[in-house]
């Protein structure tokens, strides 16, 4: 009789969208004709600009262990990025790390902020992995419910009361998968007081910043008053830049907390791949075109799809803000017989 493994481990399902992902690529394989939503993938290969400076880097011979925490040019590029983009000006080099994609930063994030048993705020429905991320590191996920007949809001009255003497850290994702929802001004301004009144730590994953529609306007919570102290902002290349393989993404935020999260990161992962980052840092410092360009086709996907559900009768599905478009859809309640009724989520 072997020693049982870790119980901790076996608790936790695997990601479900990494498991229908695979589906996707085992039906094709098996010559079905799939057309797989499983992922937040983009259909795009990365733009030609992005590849050639890999395969330069690879081809200089930047095949050899990186700085663990982001080349100088990569981390240049990421505090320039958030000083004209994110009107977030307190970064540093050292405030950052660049991570094998977003994922890992916020799995990084959460070790470095939590000891066993503190609880953190996930804005329920929140992506998949988010509520295992927090079981994995020992931390209890405490979700708040947001509802969809209200547009899945956010408010300072609903946030307060799931905060106890254990909360520590919210985990925001605007623009968010899978509502579709981007915070707005009063939403934002909910957060930071919650936030601030109650001492909390936010990791606010900006992952789909440039995927917004209808001139809905992304706010980083990183730039807010009183927020610099507690917050980590979580971004990478996999959505904007069409950069899912490449494995890239970033953390920034506090010293305090960046310092330890590269401790984690240096007995683990070790670093991104080196000329990933010159990727990343020509996705960063070259034209922006491609992301918008890629970004209205999204637009015309998403109107095309809305439109269709519009015909569906009993079907409502207000207008996806930014992001994904895969939850928003729901059945009229009176109209939902029968167990698969419902298309939520
Ligand atoms: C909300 C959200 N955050 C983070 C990620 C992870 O992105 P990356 O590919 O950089 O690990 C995803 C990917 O689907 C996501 O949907």
């Amino acid at each position: 009789m072997m020693k049982p493994l870790a119980s901790l481990l076996q608790e936790v399902p695997p990601s479900p969208t990494t498991t229908m992902m695979q589906r996707g690529r085992d039906l094709k394989a098996a010559g079905k004709d799939v057309v797989s939503l499983a992922g937040g993938e983009p259909d795009f290969d990365t733009p030609a600009h992005i590849v050639a400076a890999g395969y330069a880097a690879i081809e200089a011979g930047d095949t050899h262990y990186p700085p663990s925490f982001g080349t100088p040019a990569l981390l240049k590029a990421i505090i320039e990025k958030l000083k004209t983009e994110n009107n977030v000006h307190h970064i540093a080099p050292e405030n950052i790390m660049v991570t094998p994609g977003a994922k890992w930063a916020l799995f990084a994030a959460l070790a470095a902020m939590l000891d066993p048993g503190d609880e953190v705020l996930l804005l329920d429905p929140s992506w998949v992995s988010y509520g295992p991320m927090v079981s994995l590191q020992r931390g209890v996920p405490v979700r708040v419910p947001l509802a969809s007949d209200n547009q899945f809001k956010v408010s300072a009255d609903l946030l307060e009361r799931y905060v106890t003497p254990k909360t520590k850290v919210m985990m925001v994702n605007s623009p968010n998968n899978p509502t579709g929802r981007v915070l707005t001004r009063a939403e934002i301004d909910a957060i930071v007081y919650v936030a601030t009144q109650h001492d909390l730590y936010v990791i606010s994953d900006e992952i789909y910043e440039h995927i917004i529609y209808d001139g809905h306007r992304h706010y980083s919570l990183g730039a807010e008053p009183g927020m610099a102290e507690r917050t980590i902002i979580v971004n990478g290349f996999s959505k904007a830049y069409a950069m899912t393989g490449w494995r890239l993404g970033w953390m920034a935020g506090p010293k305090a907390i960046t310092g330890l999260a590269r401790i984690y990161q240096t007995h683990s992962a070790q670093s991104a791949a080196s000329f990933t980052m010159a990727a990343g840092a020509a996705a960063l410092t070259g034209p922006q075109a491609c992301v918008k360009e890629m970004v209205a086709v999204y637009d015309q996907r998403r109107k095309l799809v809305l439109d269709a559900f519009d015909e569906i009768p009993g079907i409502e599905c207000p207008p996806v803000e930014g992001a994904s478009m895969s939850s928003q859809v729901h059945q009229h309640e009176e109209e939902q017989s029968g167990s698969d009724a419902g298309i939520d989520r």
